[in-house]
């Protein structure tokens, strides 16, 4: 086989359940790329920490369910490593030295904690401000040439960026400086009932949320009442400003069916939303009868599970512990040793 020689590196966070918005801009994709690119898939246990409240907590339960959830998907552990985050002590160790290099105006100045932080207002984390270093050391810890995300971590990618070339304009050249893949169409899919809002994982109203393990009666009715206008006669077309429920389930359909926009707005001409919504549930169903049915297969094999999430933590910390070395011993660190 021929070594793929560009890394790429993905990442989702188990907290909650995964949603259609982090299938659609994300997770689909994996099964391809991982063809072309030495793909990096991992776990972002660490990064759920953030979120935790008393009722919210982490569970090894949310971890294999997302990890059942990427196999599923078609992410294959033969091809591409599939870890998680916390089974590699590499990424909380480099997460303090570049904490140590990031200026507390970069974090607060970050869209995401921004937003976070107005709906929490008290008791605030100080890992929610500084999640966004936690990201950059899972990227550069490997090396990374491309960063897998949708549009809502573009900000986080360029931060990751500006640190990696203070990093190594300080130190000498430790760190590859990774660039975004992003793959437009999808990348920012919509809450069903609030379409100028993303759909997110923490939303606390459920219809909001197409969740990939839904019951798929339940998808039917969250999507039937889904939020779309009041044009009379119906029109359907994408116009995001004007018309920002329509066009996020043009680009639901769009994406998941490979139909292009333009081909769907024709074929909707003069049809009603209603008929729009059944053909947005047809090809959701379509996807998530199969995911869900292979999602319980995987899941019924904790073993099988473990041992993968085993293996590649193995795979991932040998990238990890050079990088770090290099990073310890440009900084002037004594050298480790086996204790
Ligand atoms: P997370 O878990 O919130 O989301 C995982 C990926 O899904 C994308 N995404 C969406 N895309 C389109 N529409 C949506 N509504 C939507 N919601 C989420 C996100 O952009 C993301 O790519 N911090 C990250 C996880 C992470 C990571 C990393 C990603 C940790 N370390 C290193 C890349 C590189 C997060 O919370 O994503």
């Amino acid at each position: 086989m021929k070594k793929k020689k560009i890394t790429v590196f993905s990442a989702i966070q188990p907290s909650g359940h995964l949603t259609i918005g982090n299938y659609i801009s994300v997770l689909k994709h994996w099964k391809v790329i991982q063809n072309q690119y030495k793909c990096i898939f991992c776990i972002a246990d660490l990064h759920s920490l953030t979120s935790i409240t008393k009722k919210n907590f982490l569970q090894k339960k949310s971890v294999l369910d997302t990890l059942a959830l990427y196999l599923a998907c078609g992410v294959d552990p033969n091809k591409s490593i599939i870890f998680i985050q916390s089974l590699v002590h590499e990424h909380a160790e480099l997460n303090w030295i570049l904490n140590c290099h990031t200026y507390y105006q970069e974090l607060t100045r970050m869209t995401q904690f921004k937003s976070k932080t107005e709906q929490i207002k008290k008791k605030i984390n100080a890992g929610l401000l500084n999640y966004p270093t936690l990201m950059a050391a899972d990227i550069l810890l490997y090396q990374t040439d491309k960063v897998h995300v949708g549009q809502d971590q573009k900000q986080h990618i360029e931060l990751t960026r500006n640190l990696a070339i203070r990093f190594n304009s300080h130190y000498g050249n430790i760190f590859n400086l990774p660039e975004l893949l992003i793959f437009e169409l999808g990348s920012k899919i919509m809450s069903l009932l609030e379409p100028n809002k993303k759909m997110s994982k923490s939303d606390l109203n459920q219809k909001n949320i197409i969740y990939l393990l839904d019951n798929l009666n339940n998808i039917s009715k969250k999507i039937r009442s889904s939020m779309t206008d009041s044009d009379n006669p119906p029109r359907i077309f994408y116009d995001t400003i004007n018309k920002p429920g329509i066009s996020n389930l043009l680009i639901i359909l769009s994406t998941l069916s490979e139909k292009s926009i333009f081909e769907l707005e024709n074929y909707f001409l003069g049809k009603s939303y209603l008929e729009l919504k059944k053909e947005v549930f047809d090809v959701i169903n379509k996807h998530l009868i199969k995911i869900q049915k292979k999602f319980f297969i995987y899941r019924k094999n904790q073993s099988f599970l473990i041992n993968i999430a085993y293996e590649g933590a193995k795979k991932a910390s040998i990238i990890a512990k050079k990088t770090l070395h290099k990073v310890y011993k440009n900084l002037g660190f004594l050298e480790k040793i086996n204790f």
